[in-house]
């Protein structure tokens, strides 16, 4: 995604808690032009650093439906006091019974399918940001049946 954006944008800041999406981003990185992207590896329930950032745009791919529903809420709690636009791309409910089929297989397959069936029976990205006192203020389509990408922003926003 930040590589997509990588023109938009006047600096970018990758993070991911595998070492090795970190270095194939990086490797990815050394080809582009301006070198306005920099990857970190953390998990980002712990990276503190974050608070000291002031950001435009947060954003989550396929993440959220990964961890444990307290981390996921206290993620996008941390994202919504770094941020006023945040951009979650995940799973959502599937309309074909393929897409559904999919979905389940390669969660099943993933190494945290308990997580991801916390995720979907709860209620999908829209119960996680009720729970983090988020609305959603846009819900964009993907070409891909059972992804959205919601934009949240704090319920209280001025
Ligand atoms: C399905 S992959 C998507 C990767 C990337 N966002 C993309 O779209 O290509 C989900 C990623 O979330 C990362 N992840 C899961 N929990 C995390 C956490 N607590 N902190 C940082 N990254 C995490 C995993 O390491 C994994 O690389």
């Amino acid at each position: 995604m930040l590589f997509k954006a990588k023109d938009k944008i006047r600096l970018g800041l990758g993070i991911d808690l595998d070492p090795k999406m970190i270095d194939f981003a990086n490797e990815k990185n050394k080809t582009i032009y301006p070198k306005n992207l920099e990857f970190i590896q953390e998990d980002i329930n712990s990276f503190q650093k974050l608070s000291k950032y002031e950001i435009d745009i947060t954003s989550s791919t396929l993440c959220l439906h990964e961890m444990k529903e307290i981390d996921a809420i206290n993620t996008l709690e941390s994202l919504a006091k770094i941020s006023s636009r945040i951009l979650i791309a995940d799973y959502s409910k599937p309309k074909s019974f393929w897409a559904k089929v999919t979905i389940e297989l390669d969660e099943m397959i993933s190494g945290h399918y308990g997580q991801f069936k916390e995720y979907r029976r709860s209620g999908y990205l829209p119960y996680l940001a009720s729970k983090s006192g988020l609305v959603i203020s846009e819900v964009n389509e993907t070409k891909i049946d059972g992804m959205l990408i919601w934009e949240l922003r704090p319920e209280f926003q001025a």
